[in-house]
This record gives C-alpha cells, sequence and structure tokens, in this order.
C-alpha cells in the first residue's frame, strides 16, 4: 500500500453497525488512514455489513462481484459486520481480492489486522464466533452524527430468539463497565454534544460487570450530566424490561418521553415458538406500566408476519395487539429464514404473498393508529431538536422528545443548526410526522 493510506467506508444495518463504523474510522484514522468519499479514491475499502434478512449475503456477494475491476488496480477489501461473521472464509472463496473478513466480536483486534494487511498478508480474519468475552472501546471514536451522539453499553446477545442471526453474528452478551460508560458520556458532553443514544442489541439487560449500577441507575447517571438534554436507549427486550425504566423515566427530564419496545407477534403461541419467553399478556403488562407514566411515554415496536405455522387467526391476534396498544410507530417484517438459526427447522409454510398481504393489512391498520395519534398533537407546542433543513419545501427537519419527526417553519433569513433545540407549535399532523410553526 502507498503512503498515503486511504479507506472508503459503508455502512449497512442498525445503529450498532454505524456506531461501529464510527469506531473502526477511529480506529483507521489512529492508524494513520484518511478516509475518502469516492471508492476510486481508496487504497482500501471496508463494507460493514448486515444480514438480518432478505438473502442479505447474496447483497453482499453481489456489491463485491460489482468492485471486481477495482481488485485489478490493487485496491483491497474488507468485509466487516454481521456477514463476514455469519459466512467467514467463504467469503475468500467467493470473493478472492477480498483481504480481512472480521466480525465484530474481533474489532478490538483491528490494529494487529490492519498491520498484516499492510505487510502483504491476505485471508486475515477476525471471527470470534461468541468466544470473547470484551467489548470494543476505542481511544478514538470518529462520531459521524452532528447531533447524537452513540454509546454502546452491551454487546451481543444471548436471546436466540428461533429467527434472529445476531446471537451468531454479535457473539456473546457483554456488557461495558459503567465507569467507562459514564467517562465517554462526559467527554461526549464536553465536547458539545446534548444528546445521548445508549445502544444494545437487547440494551435493557445491561449488567455492570462491577456490579456498581442496574440499566436504570445507568440510564438516571447519564441523563443528570451537566449538558446533556436528551438521552435515549434502543433496543430494549420485553423479557428484561422492568418497571424501574419506567419510573427513571418518570423522575429524569432529560430521559426521552420514547421506548421502542420489539413485540414481534401478538399471539402466545406464536411468540412461544419464536422462542421470546414472554406471553402476550406478560407483554401487555409492561405496556400497561410505561402507559401508566405520568410523562407521555411514546411506545414503538417491531413485528414479524408470516412465522412459520402463524395462522390467519394468530396474524388477527397481532392487528388486535395492534389496536391495544395504541403504537406511535411499527416496523414490521415478512419472516425471512437465516442461516444457523433454529427456525430453519421449521417449514417457511407462508408464500410469499400472503406474507406481503399481512404485512400490507398490518402497515394499513398502523397507518390509521398513527394517523389519530399524531393529529392528538395539534395545538399542542413541543420541544425540537434541529437535525437538518428541506431547502425545497422551507422546512426545519428535526424531532421530539417522543422521537416524532416535526417540519416546521422559521422566519428567519437563517436557518437553525443541527443540534439546537426550539418551541414548536403543532398545526398540522400526517400519520407519520407533525408539522408546525417555531415560536
Ligand atoms: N425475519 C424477519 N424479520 C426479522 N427480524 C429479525 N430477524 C428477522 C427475520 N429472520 C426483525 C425483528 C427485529 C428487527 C430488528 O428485525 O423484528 O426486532
Ligand atoms: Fe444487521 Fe442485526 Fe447485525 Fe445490526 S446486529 S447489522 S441489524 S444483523
Amino acid at each position: 500500500m502507498a503512503n498515503a493510506k486511504t479507506f472508503y467506508l459503508e455502512t449497512f444495518g442498525c445503529q450498532m453497525n454505524a456506531h461501529d463504523s464510527e469506531k473502526v474510522i477511529g480506529t483507521l484514522e489512529q492508524q494513520g488512514y484518511t478516509q475518502v468519499e469516492a471508492e476510486l479514491d481508496a487504497d482500501l475499502l471496508l463494507y460493514n455489513t448486515c444480514s438480518i434478512r432478505d438473502k442479505a449475503e447474496q447483497k453482499v456477494f453481489n456489491r463485491l462481484n460489482d468492485y471486481k475491476k477495482l481488485a485489478r488496480e490493487g485496491k483491497r477489501f474488507a468485509v466487516l459486520g454481521c456477514v463476514a461473521q455469519q459466512e467467514g472464509e467463504k467469503i475468500f472463496d467467493r470473493a478472492p481480492y477480498v483481504s480481512l473478513v472480521a466480525g465484530s466480536a474481533s474489532y478490538r483486534k483491528l490494529p494487529e489486522m490492519l498491520a498484516r494487511l499492510e505487510a502483504g498478508e491476505t485471508r486475515i480474519t477476525g471471527l470470534d464466533d461468541r468466544q470473547t468475552d470484551e467489548t470494543f472501546e476505542t481511544e478514538f471514536t470518529a462520531r459521524k452524527n452532528p447531533y447524537r451522539a452513540y454509546i454502546t453499553i452491551i454487546e451481543g446477545c444471548d436471546k436466540f430468539c428461533a429467527y434472529c442471526v445476531v446471537p451468531y453474528t454479535r457473539g456473546k452478551e457483554r456488557s461495558r463497565g459503567s465507569d467507562s460508560v459514564l467517562e465517554e458520556a462526559r467527554r461526549i458532553a464536553d465536547s458539545g454534544y446534548t444528546e445521548i443514544q445508549l445502544l444494545g442489541q437487547n440494551v435493557n439487560s445491561y449488567r455492570d460487570p462491577q456490579g456498581a449500577r442496574s440499566f436504570a441507575e445507568l440510564l438516571a447517571a447519564v441523563g443528570q450530566i451537566p449538558g446533556i438534554r436528551r438521552v435515549r436507549f434502543t433496543t430494549s427486550h420485553p423479557r428484561d424490561f422492568t418497571r424501574d425504566i419506567v419510573d427513571v423515566i418518570d423522575a429524569v427530564p432529560t430521559l426521552c418521553d420514547h421506548v421502542h419496545l420489539p413485540v414481534q407477534s401478538g399471539s402466545s403461541r406464536v411468540l412461544r415458538q419464536m422462542a421470546r419467553e414472554y406471553t402476550r399478556d406478560w407483554y401487555l403488562e409492561r405496556i400497561a406500566w410505561i402507559k401508566s407514566a405520568k410523562r407521555p411515554i411514546s411506545i414503538s415496536t417491531d413485528l414479524i408476519v408470516g412465522f412459520p405455522g402463524e395462522t390467519p387467526l394468530e396474524f388477527e391476534e397481532t392487528i388486535t395487539l395492534l389496536d391495544a396498544v395504541q403504537y406511535d410507530a411499527v416496523f414490521g417484517f415478512k419472516y425471512s429464514p437465516r442461516p444457523n438459526t433454529p427456525a430453519l427447522v421449521m417449514i417457511d409454510s407462508i408464500p410469499d404473498a400472503e406474507k406481503a398481504t399481512r404485512l400490507q393489512i398490518l402497515l394499513d391498520r398502523q397507518r390509521e393508529i398513527q394517523r389519530a395519534n399524531y393529529e392528538k398533537h395539534i395545538g399542542e407546542t413541543v420541544e425540537v431538536m434541529v437535525e437538518g433543513n428541506n431547502p425545497v419545501r422551507e422546512q426545519v427537519i428535526g424531532r421530539s422528545s417522543q422521537n416524532k419527526p416535526v417540519n416546521f417553519t422559521w422566519n428567519h433569513p437563517i436557518a437553525p443548526a443541527p443540534g439546537t433545540y426550539h418551541q414548536v407549535r403543532i398545526t398540522r399532523a400526517f400519520p407519520n410526522s407533525l408539522v408546525g410553526e417555531a415560536i
């Protein structure tokens, strides 16, 4: 590789991946690399991949195929993330010009892997496969989001839901010490960020290795750091959702009015097949806790339709769950069989067209629920943190504490900067966003 070491990095998948990439960029920059925006300008091309659904690995191989000719120009390739961990050395067989394959549980070894790459080695792997107890902490993180700082507090997953690849791609569950989390949060606040989002595959399964703080206590401590105005956390697992999380949201004003609590299905039988380890009623009890809070906590969820064996009546139970909870946002997915997962032995019995129909019914129903929920905000004044602006519509784009998108007009020559807060009076509502004017 030449003296001026340049890299191009592209990220797919969830916020954990987005934040892993920020840490990978920090690590590369510390090793003397410079990030470039165009693949053609880079010596090293890295893809941080996702394998959650829809034959994602196929997309990665197609992508690598498209870039075969860049390999002939001497560029080198690295595949990171969940497809890397899932496919392992098979990636070298299908795309021999790839030099490095590493899953997220091996990123702490990146400096060493990069040194080997620079020494001309090929077929370098970091495939920890549920071996490590360590977390990935970098001296330097290249935070790319101008208004929200991510902090990973727990990595990996030990839940083994029947449909899910994550326990196989992100390794076993391991939490960071709460002192180290708080130290990072303080540094972030000192650098000017006001919003922190704590991340984990199951963020509320957090277990402080020092035994000093529970998850709720950690939330409170982050929320009390001077300068921090908003704290979010994602994703929560119903199994580990305790009542003290609601109490702490009530008690600490900087914690946002939002909980994302994936339910996956409204049918207790399907939930059992999915190995979710809770029933519909058990989940609804947690929802009741959240709804009994003093603050207006918004609730969102993830749902899977067409899990093997899901009957029309069981699907109907998912629809009645929507009515019962009245979510503010739903991410709905068609079941997709994933390598290594326990559900693979169950027959993927529901044809894709039927899954698509169920998903459409679900999204249509939810749209009506959201239409009603969002309309209730008309006339209210909400605090919005600016994320950007839409010059065509002459609107500023931001989010409320409840995580609802708010677009608002602004009577000033200079639009407010990302990361600033404004009081906005809501004048119109759509099923997915609110519209208002700054006051
Ligand atoms: N098929 C469909 N959806 C899935 N999810 C996870 N695994 C699968 C799968 N095999 C969904 C779940 C999860 C979200 C991140 O992706 O709803 O909460
Ligand atoms: Fe995709 Fe899941 Fe990996 Fe995130 S953890 S990148 S969603 S497979």
